[in-house]
């Protein structure tokens, strides 16, 4: 059996682990072939296609990125391309697919799966909202980016007793937000999920002055006040219909000073978020999720992906489009209400 892998959509960390623990298992216990597949489903159009042996996956467990390279294409966005990813296959004698993406690319091979095409999914995002699964990995590495950097912001805020403003990525949901700031112990947290009320936060960052201390708020980049809309860098779109998003932080900063009086900065954590070597947990995560996609492989498991259900790695249906991301529940980010102010 020959098996194609590939990764789509942003990278995270912790793809290099999970691609190497599919090659091991499966050459080792199983004898199969693997072949990369280059930059997530446009290397499946463009028939974009490299080795992919142990000696490929030397050395790379604590690499960040991917060494297959990652890419936001949507197949069904171009023509006839489902046909050109039998071609893709046909050609290179690939006989199944490790597909290892977020919500996008997962839903893709949702469909492709329907379409008959043997595929199994590994979830990946550092955003944590692939439905089905606990945890995603990447998600732990990015929430420990963002704590270390929120606990550095923290001493600077209080030298200059100032506002500081954190946005972290999130679009849709505030996972990262949540745990990061929870954890860098952020005065204020803003998520998706719960529109805000501006004249709220500035109460908030009032208060925290009052206590001699300087506020801390992070904010996920798809954060929105209650009474607007999401503040957007610009209006283009990816082949999912996504929009960028990234402003909210400075909106915040600008808004707290004009309506606080006092000095509020932004500082957007972006990229750094995605990049590096993954954290322990996520290297452990990645592997595991990898040894037993490569199982399902061998099981004939085709239209599952692994996913983490307490500590067991089980096997659910890949999520399609229509299936809602993981969100934050609003309990849960109640909790942590105490804290804010
Ligand atoms: O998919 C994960 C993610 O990092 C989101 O949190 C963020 O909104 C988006 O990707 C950024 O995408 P790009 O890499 O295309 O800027």
């Amino acid at each position: 059996m020959k098996v194609g892998v590939l990764t789509g959509g942003g990278d995270c960390p912790g793809l290099n682990a999970v691609i190497r623990s599919v090659v091991r298992k499966g050459v080792q216990e199983y004898g199969f072939e693997f072949a990369g597949l280059r930059d997530g489903w446009l290397g499946a159009l463009q028939g974009h296609v490299v080795p992919l042996g142990v000696p490929e996956v030397r050395g790379i467990l604590p690499r960040g990125g991917t060494i297959l390279g990652s890419s936001r294409t949507n197949p069904f966005k171009h023509e006839d391309g489902v046909r050109r990813i039998r071609d893709t296959l046909t050609a290179h004698g690939i006989d199944a697919l490790v597909v290892i993406g977020g919500e996008d690319t997962l839903g893709v091979a949702a469909e492709l799966s329907r379409q008959g095409i043997p595929i199994v999914g590994v979830p990946k995002t550092i955003d944590n909202d692939v439905p089905g699964t606990d945890y995603t990995f990447g998600f732990d590495t990015a929430v420990g980016i963002a704590a270390e950097a929120i606990d550095r912001l923290h001493t600077t805020a209080e030298s200059h007793m100032r506002t500081l403003v954190v946005e972290v990525m999130g679009r849709h949901s505030g996972w990262i937000a949540l745990h990061a700031g929870v954890a860098g112990g952020a005065n204020v947290i803003l998520i998706p999920e719960r529109p805000f009320d501006i004249d709220q936060v500035c109460a908030w960052v009032k208060s925290r002055f009052e206590f001699h201390y300087a506020p801390i708020v992070v904010t996920a980049e798809g954060a929105v006040p209650k009474e607007g809309q999401m503040v957007l860098k610009d209006r283009s779109l990816d082949e999912y219909g996504h929009v960028r998003l990234s402003g909210i932080g400075d909106w915040l900063a600008r808004e707290i000073s004009e309506r606080t009086g006092t000095d509020a900065r932004t500082t957007v954590l972006g990229h750094v978020q995605r990049g590096g070597t993954p954290s322990a947990f996520d290297r452990w995560l990645a592997t595991r999720f990898g040894l037993h996609a490569v199982d399902a492989v061998k099981d004939g498991a085709f239209g599952t992906m692994v996913a983490l259900n307490g500590t067991r790695i089980v096997r659910v249906p890949i999520p399609d489009a229509e299936t809602p991301t993981k969100v934050v529940d609003p309990s849960l980010y109640s909790e942590f209400e105490v804290f804010f102010g």
